[in-house]
Formats: C-alpha cells, structure tokens, sequence
C-alpha cells in the first residue's frame, strides 16, 4: 500500500529581524502536524523558509547600511537555525532568494501573461511598507498628519507608479464558490468576513514595483520587479519543483493539504493566492488555516516595550521540548494566547516534571526493585487492568481525532488525562503492598506490565510535541531500536510489550525549577 501524501507548509518569514517566539510557535505547530501524519502513515512533505524580497528588506538594510542580500542572508540563518534548534523535521527550508525561486516566479508570471491575466498600467494609492500590502482609501485614516492602514496600524504611503496588475476581479465568483466548500478556511468564522469583502468588490491587484529593485524581475521588462507577495506565495509551488508539473515531487504533492500561517495573512492566502493557481489552471490548496497571536505579559511584543522573547534563550534554557509543550498546551490553535515565563515555568514543573516524570520514575524504579527490570506479560490481573486498558483505547481513539482536527491543545489534555489515571492507577494497585505478599506475585507483575504498557503508548502520543522527550522514554523503556519505525497503529491495540521484556535506567526526564 503505498502511503497518501501530505503537504504541509509555513508561512514563509520576512528575515529583515531576528526571529521572535511567535515565529517559533508557527513552525512548532506545523511541526506537530507533520510529524503526527508521518506517526499516522502519511507520506508527509513539510516546507517552511524565509521571504526575502520587498521594500522592507530593502529599506531596512538601507539603514543598517548593508545589501539586502546582506541582510537576509544574516537572518535567514537565523530563522534556519532557530527551526532546527527547535526539532523542526522540515523536508526543505526555501528562500525565495533560491535560484529555483526566481525560475519559478518568473515561469508563473509568463503563464498568467499567456492566460491573459497581465496588463500594464498606473498605479496609485496607499501602501504599507510594514505589511507589505496595498490600501484602499477607506481602509486608511488619518492621525496627526500621517495615514494608517486601520487594520493593521501600520504607517501608508501614498504610491504613484507604473505597475503590472492582475485580473484579480475576474475571479470573484470562482472565489465565492470556494468559500462555500466546508473547510478551506479555518478557523470557520473568517469565511464570513472573507465572503462579504469578496462580496464588497474585487479590485485588479498591482504585481510590479519600480521605485526600487530587490526583486524578482518582471519577465521582459526588467524596469519593474515583482510584487513580494507574488513571489512570496510561489514558494509554496518552487518547492514541489514548478515549472515542472509532470516530475515526481509535483504529482505527489500538489495541491497542499495544509498552509498554516498567521491570521493577518489568511487574507493573502485565501484571496490572492487561490486567483493565482485559477490562473495558472492548478488545483487549489485543501485548506488554509489562520492560527491566532502569541502576546506576552499581556501585551502585543514589541521592541519599545521590550517584551521581545528570543526563541534561541529559551531552547538554551529550557530546552526545545519543554517551550514546544508549553507553546501548544497554552494557547488554543485559532486563537490569540498570553505567554508569560511563569506559565512556562509552572508547565514544565506541574505537567512535565511532575506528572510525566514522576510516573516514568516510579515505574522504572519500581520494575527494578521488585523484579530485576524484567516484565511479565499474561499474569493474574488485578481489578484495576482492564479499566486502565480500556482507557487507553479511548486515548488513543480521542487523540487521532483531535489532531486530525488539528485541536492540538485539547489532543494534549488528552493525554495527560491518561498520564494522570495512570499514577491514579499506581495509588489504586499500590504495588508496595503486592510485593510483601508472595500470594499476589502474579498480580504485581500485571501492574508493572500495565505500567510499561502504558508508557510506551504515552510515549509515542506525545512524540509529534515532544520528539526528543518521547525517545528519551522510549529508550528508557528499553525500546531504543525501533522508535522510528513506530506507528500510530502499532498502539491502537494493548499488549504490545513483549513478555520478560527487559527495561531500561530511570533517568531524570525535566528538572524541577525553582521560581526566582
Ligand atoms: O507575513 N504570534 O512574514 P512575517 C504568532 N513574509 N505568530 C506570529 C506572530 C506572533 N506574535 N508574529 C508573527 C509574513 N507571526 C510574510 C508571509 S507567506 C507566503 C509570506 C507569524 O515574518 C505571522 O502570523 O511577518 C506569519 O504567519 C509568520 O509569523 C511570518 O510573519
Ligand atoms: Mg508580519
């Protein structure tokens, strides 16, 4: 059987700063998506990168007296490096400054041309630097003598300059026909909002710049260079390979199961972009889905207010798994969430230390001294097993469910309801008192069997969140060859710990931390 592909990306960033922890949390939440559809047998391609083009990047590097190339070349190691610090198993980190983009941006645009999709005109209006984005004039207002765009709070400028546009509005009611399709936008409620702006009138998007040069150039008229967020959204289809549609990653993977990007950007992601792919006659993504914003001590980050969480301090701190953990149990997908360090600190201390630590340590330690590391399977059982087992089959089923629907942080309290009922379990069998009593031998064993049983499922539910963590209790487990190869199927069904199955050496999995 061959396994069913899934695509998944990122929203690309704009490397003109360092990353900051709302990036991180990005990235980790696509993480754990792609990392539960390899758990679950998929065949799983996961993208993520940096955008580099644009006037920002060009503008700021100005300033920091660099090249733009400078400048991204700086920060895009920065975002590459803090992804891989955090475990990010991306299968490719784009730039859109890759030579392959450019080929691929330009192969788009000469398509859209052919399609008759391109015309050249004037353009004028207001633009955001800061969001990169074109403003109608009702979207804009004015305070103190400068105009804002008033969604985003961002500084316009008026612009007037010759410019490429794209028959965005020809496209209205194919768009309105998508918006109907269940599920393309999540979370649901933005579709109504998206329905009546489409509803509102569709204006022909500008797609070319002049007054500056880092870009893609326009295909034949070398004067103008792409719009970012042209190129921006092709990455999505240079990474499969485009122009080659017919090659092996492209029939694979297109169209995208998943683009996973911030709430600010659904808009670009759901209007723009599926004109593009209509234009280009390719089917469009499966679904976009707009996560919510990290703020910090109860206020947006910023640098003036100098609440800025540097990602890199706190892996170096606390460890990847621990700020991954916290990241997704605090903060509901789809929706903004508060941070704060004495959150973190009380997660790692209460879930982590506490609840998943102790009951590893407990069990290891009780299999050794009780009975030498070795666990038997099909003993007497005690009344307490079968409630247990039957527990874990709910777990397990409930799991799959929630992380199919992406509730990760409900899929999480999932199974720390588990965790939980099973140290409840070790207080309910208390196998210190069994192993006084040579009559109820067979029954400790079942325990201790139960307890590893236990473990090892909870291991590999948590590994999509916690992927060095679940191979440290793996190996603890003594199950160290094979944790790759596990599947979420291999767990559906109790009993797969294999009798006189040899555990390994507890070890300290979180460290308790005082507050200071
Ligand atoms: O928008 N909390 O790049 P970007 C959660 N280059 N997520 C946050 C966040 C926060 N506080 N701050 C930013 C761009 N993000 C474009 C995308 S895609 C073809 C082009 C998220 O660097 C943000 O929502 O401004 C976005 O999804 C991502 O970080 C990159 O933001
Ligand atoms: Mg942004």
């Amino acid at each position: 059987m061959t396994a069913t592909p899934y695509y998944i990306t990122t929203a690309i960033s704009y490397p003109n700063g360092t990353p900051h922890i709302g990036h991180a949390y990005e990235t980790i939440a696509a993480d754990v998506m792609a990392r539960f559809k390899r758990l679950d047998g998929f065949d799983v391609r996961f993208m993520t990168g940096t955008d580099e083009h644009g006037q920002k990047m060009q503008t700021t590097a100005e300033k920091q007296g660099k090249t733009a190339k400078e400048l991204a070349d700086e920060n895009s190691a920065r975002f590459k490096a803090m992804n891989d610090a955090l475990g990010i198993s991306y299968d490719r980190f784009i730039r859109t400054t890759d030579p392959d983009h450019y080929e691929a941006s330009q192969a788009i645009w000469k398509r859209m041309e052919e399609n008759g999709d391109i015309y050249l005109d004037k353009y004028a209006g207001w633009y955001s630097v800061r969001d990169e984005a074109y403003y109608a004039e009702d979207e804009t207002e004015e305070r103190d003598g400068q105009r804002y765009a008033i969604a985003t709070g961002t500084e316009v400028e008026w612009t007037e300059e010759e410019s490429y546009f794209f028959r965005l509005s020809k496209y209205a009611d194919k768009l309105l026909e998508l918006y109907a399709t269940q599920g393309y936008i999540y979370p649901e409620s933005r579709r109504n909002e998206l329905t009546s702006f489409v509803k509102g009138g569709l204006n022909d998007l500008s797609i070319s710049r002049t007054t500056f040069d880092w870009g893609v150039p326009v295909p034949g008229n070398d004067k103008h260079v792409m719009y970012v967020w042209v190129d921006a959204l092709t990455n999505y289809l240079t990474g499969l390979g485009y122009p080659n549609t017919e090659g092996e990653l492209f029939t694979k993977y297109w169209p995208a199961d998943l683009h996973l990007v911030g709430k600010e950007i659904v808009r670009f992601h759901t209007i723009i972009w599926p004109c593009i792919l209509m234009a280009l006659d390719l089917p469009l993504p499966k679904k976009v889905y707009g996560h919510g914003w990290l703020i910090v001590d109860g206020a947006k980050m910023s640098k003036s207010v100098g609440n800025v969480v540097d990602p890199i301090a706190l892996i170096e701190e606390f460890g990847a798994d621990a700020i991954r953990y916290f990241l997704l149990r605090e903060i509901t997908l789809g929706q903004d969430g508060n941070i704060s360090r004495d959150a973190l600190i009380n997660r790692i201390n209460s879930d982590l230390a506490n609840d998943l630590g102790n009951l590893l340590h407990r069990t290891l330690s009780m299999a050794k001294k009780y009975r030498g590391g070795v666990i038997a399977k099909g003993t007497e059982e005690t009344a307490f097993d079968a409630s247990l087992e039957e527990m874990a089959a709910e777990t397990v089923k409930m799991y799959t469910a929630q992380m199919e629907a992406m509730e990760l942080s409900p899929a999480i309290r999932t199974v720390w309801a588990f965790i939980a009922r099973t140290n409840k379990y070790i207080d309910e069998t208390a196998p210190w008192t069994l192993a006084k009593d040579e009559a109820k031998a067979g029954q400790l064993d079942s325990v201790l069997y139960h307890l590893v049983e236990a473990l090892h499922i909870t291991s590999i539910l948590i590994a999509p969140f916690m992927p060095v963590t679940a191979r440290r209790i793996h190996a603890q487990l003594g199950f160290a060859d094979d944790f790759d190869a596990v599947q979420l199927a291999d767990i559906a069904h109790w009993g797969r710990v294999a009798d006189g199955h040899m555990v390994g050496t507890a070890k300290q999995l979180f460290p308790r931390i005082e507050i200071v």
